[in-house]
């Protein structure tokens, strides 16, 4: 096969919905000084991405047009600017990005990227990035272990699910919300699911038998309620809002969040290389049905993660784990 001469990234001139990506094609970028090309060949979408497009999270506002999409991404890296040892041509790679990861290849300082272990398919590694991290850094900011009875909300999701099977994985008893289709799909991680909703507090006191010692809020409507009326001290509770500041610390770029995000990926791709969580991948869509991915996610009853593949064996959509009954009338 000849080596591409073009690269692709999906771009948008202005906010608004998913529908504004386009894709914009372009000669093959060489890296620089210290820089690797990656031919990606999954990567992952997350919700701060649709707020970065969409202008509800503003941090960079003032970001040149037009901006590109998307920060988890999994690949092959395909050359090496001056200076870079770390990486070999031809190794599959983790990596992490502000932006521009929806596409192609992306060039990009060499220490933003880590390892693939062998054991993690392509299409999980690919949305191992905002997720994972993410979870990592809840947990260890509540330093979760195995006296904990956490309660941890959208836990079918893509930073729920990570979360509680990590937190099961360090011990904890762990209480996962969730609308009633996902109760087997959690239960088969060993978290205890309870259905969102009125009459919640309850659910989780007859579920959990014992005080809930902390509480994590991805969903982000009444957690604070339902964490007080459980009993749960202020500093054991985390929010929605905590959240996004997580992830905001995890995308800068100036050196020592890279460095710290790079730091956070290592130990995401250890623990699933190792199997302390299995990422479930339940829509992988082919790169340029973007859009439709979006709109997906924005549904917001995911299970697990919703991911793009570059070179999908077929163009028809794999949907996996989101069983057959839901597709029925
Ligand atoms: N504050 C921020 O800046 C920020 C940043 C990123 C994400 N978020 C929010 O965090 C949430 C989760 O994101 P994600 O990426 O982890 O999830 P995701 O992959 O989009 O999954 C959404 C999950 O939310 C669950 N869910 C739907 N309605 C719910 C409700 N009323 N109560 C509790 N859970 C509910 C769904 O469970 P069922 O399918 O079982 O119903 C599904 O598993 C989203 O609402 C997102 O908008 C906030």
């Amino acid at each position: 096969m000849r080596a591409p001469t073009e690269a692709f990234a999906y771009r948008y001139t202005h906010y608004g919905d998913a529908d504004v990506l386009k894709r914009h094609q372009y000669p093959l970028p060489t890296p620089g000084p210290g820089e690797v090309l990656v031919e990606v060949i999954s990567t992952g979408i997350n919700h701060m991405d649709a707020f970065l497009r969409n202008g509800k999270e503003d941090t960079w506002h003032d970001d040149p047009w037009p901006r590109a999409s998307g920060s988890d991404f999994a690949g092959i890296v395909r050359g090496r600017g001056p200076g870079v040892s770390a990486v070999r041509v031809g190794s599959d790679v983790v990596g992490h990005i502000r932006t521009g990861a929806h596409a192609s290849h992306v060039v990009l300082p060499a220490d933003q990227l880590v390892l693939k272990h062998r054991a993690i398919t392509w299409e999980v590694a690919g949305g191992l990035f905002l997720a994972g991290a993410t979870a990592l850094e809840t947990l260890d900011d509540l330093r979760i272990g195995a006296s904990d009875t956490v309660v941890i909300s959208a836990a079918a999701g893509g930073v729920g699910s990570i979360e509680a099977q990590v937190a099961r994985h360090r011990g904890a008893r762990v209480i996962g919300t969730c609308g009633e289709r996902n109760f087997d799909y959690l239960r088969q991680l060993g978290i205890i699911p309870v259905k969102y909703g009125e009459g919640i507090v309850e659910r989780i006191q007859r579920a959990a038998g014992a005080p809930i010692t902390a509480f994590i809020d991805n969903y982000g409507k009444d957690g604070r309620e339902v964490a007080d009326a459980l009993g749960v001290p202020a500093e054991r509770y985390r929010s929605s809002a905590d959240r996004r500041e997580v992830e905001l610390r995890l995308l800068r770029d100036d050196p020592e969040s890279v460095a710290h995000a790079t730091n956070v990926l290592q130990r995401v791709v250890d623990l699933a290389g190792a199997g302390a969580f299995r990422l479930l991948v339940s829509g992988l869509y082919p790169i340029d049905d973007i859009v439709d991915a979006f709109e997906d996610l924005a549904q917001l009853h995911a299970r697990g993660k919703i991911v793009l593949a570059t070179r999908p064996v077929t163009r028809t959509r794999t949907l996996r784990a989101r069983e057959v009954f839901e597709r029925m009338p």
